[in-house]
Parts: C-alpha cells; sequence; structure tokens
C-alpha cells in the first residue's frame, strides 16, 4: 500500500529517521525524569528522621531517664534466702534483666544488645567464664551491680534493692552453663553486706519529668518584679528586701495567712529569711516602710 507513495529506499530512510527521532525523545525524557531531579536534590540537606525517646519500663538507656520509682525503707533481709537461688529469685531477676540489661548485654547474655555495638570496651559474653572484671560469682556481680564498673557503660545499679541486685546475680548466673566457684570467705563477706541495716530507696524519678514540674511551678510562680524605674515607696521597699524574687513570689503564693495584716506579714517574713527569698535587712524597716511593703505585696501577689 505505502509503495504506492514512497519507494523501498525513501521508507527506509523515514523509518531510521524515525528511529532517531524517538531514540532522541526517550533520551530526553530519561534525562528529565532521572538526571534533573537528582541533580535538584543533591545539595538538600539530609532531612532528619526524627528519632523517638525511649520509654517505658523496658529499653531505657539513660540513667536520668529510668522509669518513676517510689521510694521508701526496706527491713534487712535474711541473706540465706538471697543467696540461695530460688525459681522466684530467678523470676524476678529475668524480668529486672529484660527491663534494664539486655539493651547493652543481650537477651541471652551474648553482650550483644542493640547498644552494644558502640561500646568500648563491648559488654562481655555471660555464657563464658573469660575475662570476668569482678567475677562471676555472686559477690562479683553483686559487686558490679552495686558499684558498676569504672570506665565502661557499667553504670551502678544500686539504686535497685539489695534483693533485686542478688536476683540480677542469679539471673546472670543462668546464662552461662559453666561451673561457678565461689568463695565461702566471699560469700561470708556477700552475706554480711546483704544482712546489715536496711535500706533507705530514695524516690526516682527521671530528668524529664523533674524539669517538667519545675518548669510547671515557676509558670505558676513567676517571680516578683517591680519596674526598674517605680519610685514609688513600695517598690523602694521591696528593691531592698526582696532578695530573691522568685522564692519570694513561691513563699507568699502558697499562703494567705500573711494578708490578714502587716503583724502576719512580718511573721511570714522574718523568721525564715533569707531562705525564702527576702533579706535579714527586713527587720529594720520602720512601721512606714512595712504598709509601703505590705501594699506593694498585696497588690503585686494574686490568691490563687
Ligand atoms: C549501658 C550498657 C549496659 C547496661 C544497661 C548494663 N550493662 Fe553490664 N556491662 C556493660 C559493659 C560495657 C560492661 C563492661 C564489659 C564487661 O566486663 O562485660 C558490663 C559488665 C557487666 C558485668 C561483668 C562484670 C565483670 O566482672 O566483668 C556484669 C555481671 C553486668 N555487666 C551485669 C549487668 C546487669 C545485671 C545489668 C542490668 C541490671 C547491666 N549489666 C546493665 C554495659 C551495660
Amino acid at each position: 500500500m505505502i509503495e504506492k507513495y514512497v519507494d523501498a529506499e525513501e521508507l527506509k530512510r523515514l523509518l531510521s529517521t524515525l528511529g532517531i527521532i524517538l531514540g532522541g525523545v526517550l533520551i530526553a525524557g530519561l534525562f528529565a525524569g532521572i538526571v534533573i531531579p537528582g541533580l535538584r536534590n543533591a545539595n538538600k540537606p539530609e532531612t532528619q528522621t526524627p528519632v523517638a525517646p525511649v520509654g517505658g519500663e523496658t529499653g531505657w538507656l539513660d540513667p536520668a531517664e529510668a522509669p518513676p520509682q517510689k521510694g521508701g525503707i526496706i527491713q534487712p533481709v535474711d541473706p540465706k534466702m538471697l543467696i540461695e537461688a530460688t525459681p522466684a529469685l530467678a523470676s524476678r531477676g529475668k524480668a529486672l534483666f529484660d527491663a534494664n540489661c539486655t539493651p547493652c548485654h543481650g537477651a541471652a547474655g551474648h553482650g550483644d544488645g542493640p547498644a552494644a555495638a558502640t561500646m568500648n570496651p563491648r559488654p562481655r559474653s555471660f555464657v563464658s567464664p573469660d575475662g570476668w572484671v569482678n567475677g562471676y560469682g555472686l559477690p562479683g556481680i553483686y559487686k558490679t551491680l552495686s558499684e558498676g564498673i569504672k570506665g565502661t557503660s557499667m553504670a551502678s545499679f544500686d539504686y535497685l534493692p539489695k534483693k533485686d541486685r542478688m536476683a540480677l546475680g542469679h539471673y546472670v548466673q543462668s546464662l552461662g552453663t559453666f561451673p561457678k566457684q565461689e568463695s565461702t570467705q566471699a560469700i561470708a563477706d556477700l552475706s554480711k553486706e546483704l544482712a546489715s541495716a536496711g535500706e533507705k530507696i530514695p524516690n526516682r524519678i527521671p530528668v524529664s519529668m523533674a524539669m517538667a514540674i519545675l518548669e510547671k511551678e515557676f509558670s505558676l510562680n513567676p517571680p516578683l518584679a517591680v519596674d526598674r524605674d517605680d519610685q514609688s515607696p513600695g517598690a523602694q521597699v521591696f528593691r531592698r528586701v526582696v532578695v530573691d524574687p522568685s522564692r519570694a513570689a513561691q513563699v507568699l503564693r502558697q499562703s494567705r495567712l500573711w494578708r490578714a495584716s502587716i503583724r502576719d506579714l512580718a511573721a511570714a517574713i522574718l523568721p525564715d529569711a533569707p531562705g525564702n527569698g527576702f533579706s535579714v535587712n527586713a527587720a529594720t524597716l520602720s512601721p512606714s516602710e512595712w504598709q509601703a511593703l505590705y501594699s506593694e505585696l498585696l497588690s503585686r501577689i494574686k490568691t490563687k
């Protein structure tokens, strides 16, 4: 059909021209689709993927962010109950280990937790008897947990009750099947240490929580302030006797008793100065100065 309009030679030429044009279009297309966007993104700063803070009971790495813990007094423990391995101790040890130790030591104690790779020295393997610093006996592990190991990422876990440190010791031991000799002397010393006075466990809250609380307290108690060029008698006395405006604000906002009279204000300020943010010089104010201070404070401090 087409031979009617073009001869074979002409057709070949047309087809090859078409081929060249299509090839050109293809190359231009690739260029526009791949090379240009690539060049355009080449100098863009890498977007940071936000790292979610480690939270919750398991897997925290930052000792400042340990879960909150209520303090209290723990009575002395019977060392025999803690030195003999029992199923109860073992399961408590496992729970504590999973929550506190696996990020570094790994679930099976091979020293291959997700955080271990960056450490120098890396956590040892608990399944091998080689190279322990404090030893793999209960006294050694207890010492490690109580004091940490200097120069390594192994921090002290002395805030854990003795019983928990012992539970962890049993669990760490159970991860390696090699025999663990304990010297009688070391066990006797450990018993003595375990039996010594009861423990006081302090309240612990994560640092971030403490900061949030402080911030809230501060926003409820903005420091007291008077304008620098306020020369009213009240402002002048104020500047003389308020030494810590934040503390003074906090103290006065906590109670309304001082609002009753000048005498009550003096009773609120004088006995605790300067710890309450007021200067001890407040004791030397004249009656009219007290009056000025009293009205100044009344007008500045709103009741809750
Ligand atoms: C932040 C990482 C990290 C955490 C969390 C951690 N360890 Fe360690 N641990 C280490 C490193 C590093 C060492 C030092 C290298 C070594 O001796 O294994 C170590 C050493 C030890 C040792 C060996 C002591 C010796 O005599 O050599 C014991 C036992 C141990 N840790 C137990 C624990 C237990 C139990 C916990 C949980 C309560 C824990 N560790 C939590 C990093 C960690």
